[in-house]
Protein backbone atom coordinates (compact mmCIF):
# COMPACT_ATOMS: atom_id res chain seq x y z
CA UNK A 1 0.00 0.00 0.00
CA UNK A 2 1.65 3.45 -0.99
CA UNK A 3 2.38 5.95 2.07
CA UNK A 4 -0.10 8.18 2.42
CA UNK A 5 0.90 11.71 2.36
CA UNK A 6 -1.67 14.02 3.09
CA UNK A 7 -2.26 18.03 1.49
CA UNK A 8 -0.57 19.12 5.06
CA UNK A 9 2.55 16.57 4.94
CA UNK A 10 2.73 17.81 1.09
CA UNK A 11 2.84 21.75 1.87
CA UNK A 12 5.57 21.53 4.40
CA UNK A 13 7.80 19.24 2.58
CA UNK A 14 7.25 21.26 -0.24
CA UNK A 15 8.09 24.28 2.31
CA UNK A 16 11.91 23.61 1.27
CA UNK A 17 10.45 25.25 -2.13
CA UNK A 18 10.34 28.91 -0.54
CA UNK A 19 13.01 29.31 1.75
CA UNK A 20 12.29 32.94 2.68
CA UNK A 21 8.38 31.81 3.50
CA UNK A 22 8.00 30.95 7.38
CA UNK A 23 4.85 29.04 6.56
CA UNK A 24 2.21 31.69 6.32
CA UNK A 25 1.57 30.27 2.62
CA UNK A 26 0.93 27.09 3.90
CA UNK A 27 -1.09 28.20 6.87
CA UNK A 28 -3.12 30.02 4.05
CA UNK A 29 -3.36 26.66 2.04
CA UNK A 30 -4.40 24.59 4.86
CA UNK A 31 -7.24 27.66 5.83
CA UNK A 32 -8.54 27.22 2.34
CA UNK A 33 -8.34 23.15 2.46
CA UNK A 34 -10.34 23.06 5.70
CA UNK A 35 -13.16 25.50 4.21
CA UNK A 36 -12.79 22.90 1.44
CA UNK A 37 -13.87 20.30 3.59
CA UNK A 38 -16.75 21.84 5.29
CA UNK A 39 -18.26 22.79 2.01
CA UNK A 40 -18.06 19.50 0.63
CA UNK A 41 -20.22 18.21 3.40
CA UNK A 42 -22.94 20.36 2.78
CA UNK A 43 -23.11 20.08 -1.05
CA UNK A 44 -22.58 16.03 -0.48
CA UNK A 45 -26.11 16.58 1.14
CA UNK A 46 -27.29 19.19 -1.02
CA UNK A 47 -30.70 17.36 -1.91
CA UNK A 48 -30.99 17.16 1.83
CA UNK A 49 -29.96 20.38 3.67
CA UNK A 50 -31.99 23.08 2.89
CA UNK A 51 -29.54 24.72 0.56
CA UNK A 52 -31.22 23.61 -2.46
CA UNK A 53 -32.54 26.75 -4.66
CA UNK A 54 -32.25 30.80 -4.55
CA UNK A 55 -31.70 33.14 -1.64
CA UNK A 56 -34.10 35.30 -3.76
CA UNK A 57 -31.02 38.08 -4.40
CA UNK A 58 -29.09 38.84 -7.61
CA UNK A 59 -25.22 39.13 -6.93
CA UNK A 60 -23.33 41.53 -8.18
CA UNK A 61 -22.97 39.68 -11.38
CA UNK A 62 -26.92 40.04 -12.43
CA UNK A 63 -26.84 36.58 -11.34
CA UNK A 64 -29.62 35.10 -9.14
CA UNK A 65 -27.47 33.94 -5.86
CA UNK A 66 -28.09 30.56 -4.85
CA UNK A 67 -27.93 29.51 -1.38
CA UNK A 68 -24.85 27.19 -1.80
CA UNK A 69 -23.25 30.70 -3.44
CA UNK A 70 -23.45 32.11 0.06
CA UNK A 71 -23.03 29.41 2.01
CA UNK A 72 -19.56 28.49 0.47
CA UNK A 73 -18.78 32.49 0.21
CA UNK A 74 -19.38 32.74 4.34
CA UNK A 75 -17.06 29.39 4.65
CA UNK A 76 -14.26 30.64 2.90
CA UNK A 77 -14.26 34.27 3.98
CA UNK A 78 -14.74 33.55 7.66
CA UNK A 79 -11.81 30.84 7.69
CA UNK A 80 -9.50 33.41 5.64
CA UNK A 81 -10.43 35.61 8.73
CA UNK A 82 -9.60 33.28 11.58
CA UNK A 83 -6.57 31.80 9.64
CA UNK A 84 -4.45 35.26 10.34
CA UNK A 85 -2.86 34.74 6.58
CA UNK A 86 -4.81 36.82 4.68
CA UNK A 87 -5.51 40.97 4.83
CA UNK A 88 -7.74 41.13 1.38
CA UNK A 89 -10.32 38.62 0.02
CA UNK A 90 -12.31 39.26 -3.42
CA UNK A 91 -15.22 37.48 -4.11
CA UNK A 92 -17.06 36.51 -6.99
CA UNK A 93 -20.24 37.07 -4.95
CA UNK A 94 -18.95 40.24 -3.21
CA UNK A 95 -19.14 43.43 -4.79
CA UNK A 96 -16.64 45.57 -2.84
CA UNK A 97 -13.19 44.15 -1.35
CA UNK A 98 -13.20 42.62 1.84
CA UNK A 99 -10.59 44.16 4.24
CA UNK A 100 -9.93 41.71 7.09
CA UNK A 101 -8.30 44.20 9.28
CA UNK A 102 -8.80 42.15 12.41
CA UNK A 103 -5.34 41.60 14.70
CA UNK A 104 -4.62 38.94 13.51
CA UNK A 105 -5.05 39.24 9.81
CA UNK A 106 -4.58 43.29 9.15
CA UNK A 107 -0.59 42.87 9.02
CA UNK A 108 -0.96 39.60 6.92
CA UNK A 109 1.48 39.28 3.94
CA UNK A 110 -1.39 37.69 1.72
CA UNK A 111 -4.49 38.51 0.00
CA UNK A 112 -7.10 35.87 -1.80
CA UNK A 113 -9.71 36.40 -4.48
CA UNK A 114 -11.98 33.45 -4.49
CA UNK A 115 -14.98 32.11 -6.27
CA UNK A 116 -16.67 29.75 -3.73
CA UNK A 117 -18.96 28.45 -5.60
CA UNK A 118 -18.05 28.08 -9.75
CA UNK A 119 -20.71 26.05 -11.49
CA UNK A 120 -23.95 27.29 -9.31
CA UNK A 121 -26.93 26.35 -11.86
CA UNK A 122 -25.47 22.63 -11.00
CA UNK A 123 -25.77 22.22 -7.52
CA UNK A 124 -29.81 21.76 -7.88
CA UNK A 125 -29.34 19.01 -10.41
CA UNK A 126 -26.51 17.15 -8.86
CA UNK A 127 -23.67 17.98 -10.90
CA UNK A 128 -20.27 18.82 -10.46
CA UNK A 129 -19.78 22.06 -9.31
CA UNK A 130 -16.06 23.69 -7.90
CA UNK A 131 -14.61 26.60 -5.85
CA UNK A 132 -11.44 28.56 -7.73
CA UNK A 133 -8.78 30.65 -5.41
CA UNK A 134 -5.51 32.69 -6.36
CA UNK A 135 -3.23 33.97 -3.84
CA UNK A 136 -1.03 37.31 -4.21
CA UNK A 137 1.56 38.79 -1.82
CA UNK A 138 0.33 42.00 -0.94
CA UNK A 139 2.01 45.17 -2.38
CA UNK A 140 0.26 47.80 0.38
CA UNK A 141 2.13 47.99 3.59
CA UNK A 142 1.18 46.64 7.26
CA UNK A 143 -2.44 47.56 8.24
CA UNK A 144 -3.38 49.05 5.06
CA UNK A 145 -4.68 46.52 2.80
CA UNK A 146 -6.46 47.65 -0.05
CA UNK A 147 -7.76 47.20 -3.79
CA UNK A 148 -4.22 47.53 -5.14
CA UNK A 149 -3.28 44.30 -3.35
CA UNK A 150 -5.66 42.22 -5.82
CA UNK A 151 -5.44 44.47 -9.34
CA UNK A 152 -2.44 42.64 -10.10
CA UNK A 153 -1.72 41.16 -12.91
CA UNK A 154 -1.74 36.89 -12.88
CA UNK A 155 1.79 36.56 -13.74
CA UNK A 156 2.18 37.90 -10.03
CA UNK A 157 0.36 35.02 -8.56
CA UNK A 158 1.61 32.96 -6.06
CA UNK A 159 -0.03 30.33 -5.60
CA UNK A 160 -3.28 29.23 -7.10
CA UNK A 161 -5.51 26.06 -7.54
CA UNK A 162 -9.04 24.88 -7.61
CA UNK A 163 -11.43 22.28 -5.71
CA UNK A 164 -14.10 20.30 -7.95
CA UNK A 165 -16.44 18.55 -6.14
CA UNK A 166 -17.52 15.66 -8.23
CA UNK A 167 -17.27 11.53 -8.34
CA UNK A 168 -14.85 12.40 -5.79
CA UNK A 169 -13.48 15.76 -4.31
CA UNK A 170 -10.08 16.60 -5.14
CA UNK A 171 -7.65 19.63 -4.35
CA UNK A 172 -5.67 21.02 -7.41
CA UNK A 173 -3.05 23.79 -6.98
CA UNK A 174 0.39 25.02 -8.03
CA UNK A 175 2.81 27.84 -6.13
CA UNK A 176 4.84 28.26 -9.12
CA UNK A 177 6.18 24.80 -8.99
CA UNK A 178 4.47 22.33 -10.94
CA UNK A 179 0.68 20.85 -10.15
CA UNK A 180 -0.42 18.59 -8.08
CA UNK A 181 -4.09 16.91 -7.20
CA UNK A 182 -5.09 15.66 -3.74
CA UNK A 183 -8.26 13.38 -3.48
CA UNK A 184 -10.83 13.73 -0.37
CA UNK A 185 -10.45 11.01 1.90
CA UNK A 186 -13.84 11.42 3.51
CA UNK A 187 -12.88 8.43 6.05
CA UNK A 188 -10.06 10.07 7.51
CA UNK A 189 -11.17 13.63 6.41
CA UNK A 190 -8.11 14.75 4.37
CA UNK A 191 -6.91 15.71 0.60
CA UNK A 192 -4.23 13.07 0.54
CA UNK A 193 -2.16 13.10 -2.70
CA UNK A 194 -3.09 11.43 -5.55
CA UNK A 195 -2.41 12.93 -8.91
CA UNK A 196 1.50 13.94 -8.38
CA UNK A 197 3.15 16.27 -10.91
CA UNK A 198 0.51 16.91 -13.39
CA UNK A 199 0.72 17.72 -17.05
CA UNK A 200 -2.10 18.18 -19.58
CA UNK A 201 -1.68 16.24 -22.67
CA UNK A 202 0.01 18.50 -25.80
CA UNK A 203 -3.18 17.84 -27.41
CA UNK A 204 -6.86 16.01 -26.87
CA UNK A 205 -9.71 15.97 -28.92
CA UNK A 206 -12.25 17.24 -26.66
CA UNK A 207 -13.61 20.72 -27.13
CA UNK A 208 -15.95 22.56 -24.27
CA UNK A 209 -18.27 25.69 -25.21
CA UNK A 210 -21.11 26.53 -24.94
CA UNK A 211 -22.32 26.07 -28.48
CA UNK A 212 -26.05 27.79 -28.03
CA UNK A 213 -24.32 30.71 -28.04
CA UNK A 214 -23.11 29.94 -31.51
CA UNK A 215 -24.78 32.55 -33.69
CA UNK A 216 -23.03 35.48 -31.70
CA UNK A 217 -19.47 33.82 -31.65
CA UNK A 218 -16.60 35.64 -32.84
CA UNK A 219 -15.80 34.11 -36.38
CA UNK A 220 -12.85 32.83 -35.42
CA UNK A 221 -14.40 30.64 -33.03
CA UNK A 222 -16.75 29.40 -35.60
CA UNK A 223 -14.31 28.50 -38.05
CA UNK A 224 -12.71 26.71 -34.96
CA UNK A 225 -16.05 24.65 -34.13
CA UNK A 226 -15.89 23.75 -37.68
CA UNK A 227 -12.89 22.58 -37.73
CA UNK A 228 -13.31 20.32 -35.05
CA UNK A 229 -16.30 18.95 -36.66
CA UNK A 230 -14.15 17.96 -40.05
CA UNK A 231 -13.97 14.32 -40.75
CA UNK A 232 -9.88 13.56 -40.73
CA UNK A 233 -8.47 10.53 -38.97
CA UNK A 234 -4.48 11.72 -39.29
CA UNK A 235 -5.99 14.49 -36.41
CA UNK A 236 -8.45 12.30 -34.76
CA UNK A 237 -11.68 14.82 -35.98
CA UNK A 238 -14.37 14.92 -35.29
CA UNK A 239 -13.64 16.10 -31.78
CA UNK A 240 -16.00 14.97 -28.76
CA UNK A 241 -17.62 17.91 -27.49
CA UNK A 242 -18.35 18.04 -23.46
CA UNK A 243 -19.46 20.83 -21.57
CA UNK A 244 -20.51 20.65 -18.03
CA UNK A 245 -21.70 23.51 -17.45
CA UNK A 246 -18.82 24.17 -14.40
CA UNK A 247 -15.47 25.55 -16.07
CA UNK A 248 -13.43 23.65 -13.23
CA UNK A 249 -14.92 20.65 -13.50
CA UNK A 250 -14.56 21.30 -17.12
CA UNK A 251 -11.11 22.22 -16.76
CA UNK A 252 -10.20 19.23 -14.65
CA UNK A 253 -11.02 16.38 -17.25
CA UNK A 254 -8.90 18.53 -20.42
CA UNK A 255 -6.26 18.88 -17.96
CA UNK A 256 -6.51 14.95 -17.45
CA UNK A 257 -7.25 13.74 -20.94
CA UNK A 258 -6.35 17.09 -22.64
CA UNK A 259 -8.52 19.36 -24.54
CA UNK A 260 -9.64 22.96 -24.37
CA UNK A 261 -12.54 25.04 -22.86
CA UNK A 262 -13.27 28.07 -24.85
CA UNK A 263 -15.76 31.20 -23.33
CA UNK A 264 -15.31 33.20 -26.02
CA UNK A 265 -17.79 37.00 -26.19
CA UNK A 266 -21.09 36.53 -26.86
CA UNK A 267 -24.43 39.21 -27.26
CA UNK A 268 -25.11 38.28 -23.49
CA UNK A 269 -21.32 38.75 -22.61
CA UNK A 270 -19.01 41.24 -25.24
CA UNK A 271 -16.21 40.77 -22.36
CA UNK A 272 -16.75 37.11 -22.74
CA UNK A 273 -18.53 35.92 -19.16
CA UNK A 274 -15.62 34.38 -16.79
CA UNK A 275 -13.66 36.69 -14.43
CA UNK A 276 -10.50 37.68 -14.70
CA UNK A 277 -9.35 37.90 -10.95
CA UNK A 278 -10.46 34.90 -9.19
CA UNK A 279 -11.49 32.12 -12.54
CA UNK A 280 -9.25 32.97 -15.72
CA UNK A 281 -6.05 34.17 -13.89
CA UNK A 282 -5.90 30.95 -10.81
CA UNK A 283 -6.89 28.37 -13.73
CA UNK A 284 -4.68 30.19 -16.56
CA UNK A 285 -2.09 29.73 -13.94
CA UNK A 286 -2.34 26.01 -13.06
CA UNK A 287 -2.64 25.03 -16.93
CA UNK A 288 0.40 27.04 -17.69
CA UNK A 289 2.30 24.95 -14.67
CA UNK A 290 1.23 21.37 -16.24
CA UNK A 291 2.22 22.64 -19.83
CA UNK A 292 -0.48 23.93 -21.57
CA UNK A 293 -2.26 27.16 -22.91
CA UNK A 294 -4.38 30.37 -21.67
CA UNK A 295 -5.35 33.31 -23.78
CA UNK A 296 -8.51 35.26 -24.45
CA UNK A 297 -7.49 34.08 -28.35
CA UNK A 298 -5.39 37.03 -28.81
CA UNK A 299 -3.59 37.81 -25.59
CA UNK A 300 -1.94 35.29 -22.63
CA UNK A 301 -4.52 35.56 -19.75
CA UNK A 302 -1.46 35.87 -17.58
CA UNK A 303 -0.19 39.06 -19.16
CA UNK A 304 -3.26 40.93 -19.00
CA UNK A 305 -3.74 44.50 -16.86
CA UNK A 306 -6.35 43.75 -14.43
CA UNK A 307 -8.22 47.17 -13.51
CA UNK A 308 -11.68 46.14 -11.97
CA UNK A 309 -11.98 43.17 -9.50
CA UNK A 310 -15.16 41.64 -11.49
CA UNK A 311 -13.34 42.53 -14.71
CA UNK A 312 -15.19 39.79 -17.46
CA UNK A 313 -12.44 38.10 -20.40
CA UNK A 314 -13.03 35.86 -22.92
CA UNK A 315 -10.70 32.66 -22.01
CA UNK A 316 -9.35 29.68 -24.30
CA UNK A 317 -7.60 27.55 -22.31
CA UNK A 318 -6.10 24.19 -22.15
CA UNK A 319 -3.70 22.08 -24.25
CA UNK A 320 -1.20 23.69 -26.18
CA UNK A 321 -1.58 22.82 -30.20
CA UNK A 322 -5.64 22.89 -29.18
CA UNK A 323 -5.19 26.53 -27.93
CA UNK A 324 -2.80 27.24 -30.60
CA UNK A 325 -4.91 26.54 -33.80
CA UNK A 326 -7.78 28.20 -32.17
CA UNK A 327 -6.17 31.17 -31.67
CA UNK A 328 -5.12 30.75 -35.88
CA UNK A 329 -8.38 31.21 -36.23
CA UNK A 330 -8.88 33.87 -34.43
CA UNK A 331 -6.18 35.99 -35.87
CA UNK A 332 -7.22 34.99 -39.60
CA UNK A 333 -10.96 35.93 -38.94
CA UNK A 334 -10.53 38.97 -37.24
P1 LIG B 1 -20.35 30.69 -11.61
O1 LIG B 1 -21.28 29.54 -11.33
O2 LIG B 1 -19.23 30.79 -10.60
O3 LIG B 1 -21.08 31.99 -11.80
O4 LIG B 1 -19.58 30.37 -12.98
C1 LIG B 1 -20.17 29.61 -13.94
C2 LIG B 1 -19.36 29.79 -15.21
C3 LIG B 1 -18.46 28.61 -15.53
O5 LIG B 1 -18.17 27.81 -14.44
C4 LIG B 1 -19.27 27.84 -16.53
O6 LIG B 1 -18.47 27.15 -17.47
C5 LIG B 1 -20.03 28.94 -17.21
O7 LIG B 1 -20.27 29.93 -16.22
C6 LIG B 1 -21.36 28.45 -17.72
O8 LIG B 1 -21.92 29.56 -18.40
P2 LIG B 1 -23.11 29.30 -19.44
O9 LIG B 1 -24.24 28.74 -18.62
O10 LIG B 1 -23.37 30.66 -20.02
O11 LIG B 1 -22.59 28.32 -20.45
MN1 LIG C 1 -21.99 32.99 -10.25
MN1 LIG D 1 -17.40 30.61 -11.58
MN1 LIG E 1 -19.34 31.30 -8.59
Amino acid sequence: MAKVITLGQFIIQKQADFPYAKGELSRLLRDIGIASKIVNREINKAGLADIIGDVGSINVQGETQKILDVYANEQFISALSAGGECALVVSEENEEVIILNNDVSKNAKYVVAIDPLDGSSNIDVNVAVGTTFSIFRRISKEGEADIKDILQKGTEQVAAGYIVYGSSTMLVYTTGCGVNGFTLDPSIGEFCLSHPNIKIPETGTIYSMNEGNYVHFPEGVKKYIKYCQVEDAATSRPYTSRYIGSMVADLHRNLIKGGVYIYPSTASAPNGKLRLVYECNPLAFIIEQAGGRASNGFERILDIEVTEIHQRESIFIGSTEMVLKAEEFMAEYS
